[in-house]
């Protein structure tokens, strides 16, 4: 295989739930504008869809929606390596070493899993894999030795501790691994939900808030337009005082590439209703398009294909770096 000398990035998203407005502002749109500079790895983390229980026709499906949506938003499987994690047995393999390197303390500490335990009910077991999730996202990352890993503020935390568990490695059995950089967007790292506007915009918040991108475009237009405001009618961003109406120019930036000033002060005396009906008819018209791409795609028989060759190249790269791992600790 070719060496690159371009910087390598990595990157991924869970089939759990429909995506979201969200994962495409924060994530997807970043993987596609970065896919030029970088040697990019970007992959369906399906092994981690499996922490929270979820039937097996839904994550089906949502793993083919998924790499649509990746490919049709313009991911090119000759510059990326597109792949399914599942495909690739290393990183349940790597996961498990880097399970044995880690401190309960550590895991017990990470945001993620707190507030997820914390919306448990009294007398709800904890499911372990919520636990040592991020053990398993180490070792996604550190197979492939990344130099930068783009995820949005939620994510940081587990790139922090992949590059603990990194080091720790590197420390104990010498240098094994590059240390990754997380890396988050400047606009839209974190898109907040509609009918909520101060909690993130996520697949478990309320389905009013939430804006899927396979959805009917008119029931996206109908959440933009009883999108939560306050009442004053005056557009400016101003995330502690006007949540709503800052996210709402957030995300009409990040989609149309204007910046969130220039859009304030074009609305700033326009009225709440008009300034909605702008920022619905930006993220319909994205939106509809993407979903005339997603169609294309699955009709076409091309996603075995592209799946196929993506996991035959990440292989190449993990079975090198387990193999070098094993090596290292004495399994080998
Ligand atoms: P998840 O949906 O939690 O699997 O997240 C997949 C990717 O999308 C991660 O990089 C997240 O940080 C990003 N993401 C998810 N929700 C949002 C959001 N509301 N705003 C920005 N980025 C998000
Ligand atoms: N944990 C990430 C999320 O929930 C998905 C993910 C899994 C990931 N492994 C990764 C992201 C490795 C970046 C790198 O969004």
């Amino acid at each position: 295989m070719e060496q690159s000398t371009k910087k390598r990035m990595l990157s991924g998203i869970k089939p759990t739930g429909k995506l979201t407005l969200g994962n495409y502002i924060g994530a997807i749109k970043q993987f596609i504008t970065y896919q030029e500079e970088y040697e990019m790895f970007v992959f369906i983390a399906d092994l981690h869809s499996l922490t929270l229980p979820i039937e097996a026709k839904e994550l089906r499906q949502n793993t083919k929606d998924l790499i649509s949506i990746y490919l049709a938003c313009g991911l090119d499987p000759e510059k990326v390596v597109l792949f399914k994690q599942s495909d690739v047995h290393e990183h349940a393999e790597l996961g498990y070493i880097m399970l044995c390197n880690s401190y309960m303390g550590e895991l017990s500490r990470m945001t993620q899993y707190k507030d997820k335990t914390s919306k448990l009910g009294e007398n709800e077991s904890i499911p372990t894999g919520i636990y040592i999730y991020p053990t398993l996202m180490a070792a996604d990352i550190i197979l492939y030795d990344p130099d930068f890993v783009p995820v949005g503020v939620d994510q940081k935390q587990h790139v922090e501790l992949t590059r603990d568990l990194a080091e720790r490695f590197n420390h104990k059995y010498s240098d094994t691994f590059k240390i990754p950089v997380p890396i988050t967007a400047k606009t839209g790292a974190k898109i907040n939900s509609l009918s909520n506007p101060e909690k993130k915009m996520s697949k478990s918040e309320s389905d009013k808030g939430t804006v899927y991108l396979l959805e009917d475009v008119n029931i996206i237009r109908k959440k933009i337009m009883s999108a939560v405001t306050d009442s004053d009618n005056l557009v400016k961003y101003d995330p502690v005082n006007k949540p709503g109406i800052s996210n709402l120019l957030v995300i009409a930036s990040a989609l149309s590439g204007d910046s969130v000033e220039d859009i304030a002060s074009k609305y700033s005396t326009a009225g709440y209703g008009t300034f909605k009906k702008a920022v619905a008819d930006i993220v319909c018209s994205e939106l509809t398009t993407l979903q005339q791409k997603v169609k294309e795609i699955q009709s076409s028989g091309i996603i075995d294909k592209v799946l196929e060759e993506g996991a035959q190249k990440a292989s190449y790269y993990a079975r090198r770096k387990l193999s070098k791992v094993y090596r290292k600790i004495g399994l080998r």
